[in-house]
């Protein structure tokens, strides 16, 4: 009999797999179980620097009364989108203090008791609060070595209610990444040569779906087999990260995997599926991954900035008419793809070319 999908919202990401935490401190393991081994050539984890440095986008250009060094900016930001998907965002207005804070407090949470944590782990993989391990274990087999924590924080902001101090400074650091991407937005709107407002309704940023992510890694034992979070791309239009001094990102450039390893206090932004979908191809989404290590903890914080999750986004109609071109991508309501993608194995751009239309 053929299976039947879950009705939508209905997909379910839990199981009785513990927490990675959990595992790692267990005093006598030394090696990972084998349903952890994701890559068995220890080669495949391996990324090199990149040849070219990863491109850097002075947030204060970008706002600039002057005109020649806000259309420089733009142009970088045009630039970084196509070429790398990928940059590292500096003077960006957020204070080091609150991004040492976001980091900390997200330590404290990983760090209550176990027993203290199921009331954050819904059935539901849109639920607005949930902690969990891997990515989606009730459909997988192999699970990655990262405990989560994925809290929907607008357009309405849900927090857990411990540890205490997590929901104000969330919330702060959240809102002030909402600022840098609507900067962000504004110069992605004149380097398409589109009107502001038309991406603001098209997208119907007013309510923005932001979703908060705390990603821990703790130590493996063994790092060349182990993957953190699997290569894929991300959802929405730009995703915002911090970490804690622990390297690990990699992200695909020009078919070979680089590390991604930031100035101090600079955000790395890289871009999502549905700016690649608006921008009808102009800016790939890039793919990226995160791998572990024998020694150091990390913990980082990705801050998912999408559409509304009622918008059908389809490319920018203006842009579609200027340029005389056909849609690339089937229109598709931005909640619908979320659940999709949290709803599966996340692998590569596969959700992506779902919604691609092959010519
Ligand atoms: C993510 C992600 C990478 C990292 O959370 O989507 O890609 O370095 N994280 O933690
Ligand atoms: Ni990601």
């Amino acid at each position: 009999m053929a299976e039947t999908a879950p009705p939508l919202g209905q997909h379910s990401a839990a199981s009785g797999i513990t927490c990675v935490k959990k595992l790692a401190e267990s005093p006598d393991l030394n090696s990972i179980p084998s349903n952890y081994t994701y890559y068995t050539n220890p080669a495949d984890t391996m990324a090199s620097d990149p040849h070219d440095s990863i491109p850097t986008i002075d947030l204060s250009l970008l706002t600039s009364d002057n005109p020649d060094h806000r259309s420089k900016a733009i142009h970088d930001l045009d630039k970084a989108c196509q070429e790398w998907g990928f940059f590292m965002v500096v003077n960006h207005g957020i204070p080091e203090e609150l991004m040492r804070a976001v980091i900390d407090v997200t330590a404290e949470f990983f760090n209550l008791p176990e027993e203290e944590k199921p009331e954050f782990q819904p059935e539901n993989v849109l639920e607005p609060i949930r902690y969990g391990t891997s990515f989606n274990t009730a459909e997988e087999e192999v699970f990655w070595w990262r405990d989560f924590l994925k809290v929907f924080v607008h357009p309405e902001f849900h927090c857990p209610h411990k540890p205490q101090s997590l929901r104000d400074v969330v919330m702060e650091y959240c809102k002030r990444n909402r600022e840098v991407v609507r900067k962000l937005l504004k110069g992605i709107s004149e380097s398409l040569g589109i009107e502001e407002s038309e991406m603001e309704k098209c997208l119907g940023l007013e309510s923005s779906l932001q979703i908060f992510i705390a990603n821990l890694y703790p130590r493996c034992p063994n790092p060349d087999a182990a993957v953190g979070i699997a290569p894929h791309s991300d959802h929405g239009l730009f995703t915002l990260l911090i970490q804690n001094q622990v390297a690990g990102l990699q992200i695909q450039h020009k078919g070979k995997w680089v590390h991604a390893n930031p100035l101090p206090n600079s955000i790395l932004v890289n871009t999502g599926d549905h700016l690649e979908i608006f921008s009808n191809g102009r800016y790939k989404s890039v793919l990226h991954r995160a791998v572990v290590n024998k020694t150091k903890a990390r913990i980082s914080i990705a801050v998912a900035n999408g559409p509304s999750a009622d918008t059908v986004v389809s490319p920018a109609p203006s842009l579609l008419q200027t340029q005389g071109c056909r849609p690339a991508y089937v229109p598709m309501k931005y909640k619908d793809y979320l659940l999709t993608q949290q709803g599966s194995q996340l692998n590569g751009k596969s959700i992506l070319r779902r919604v691609q239309i092959q010519d």
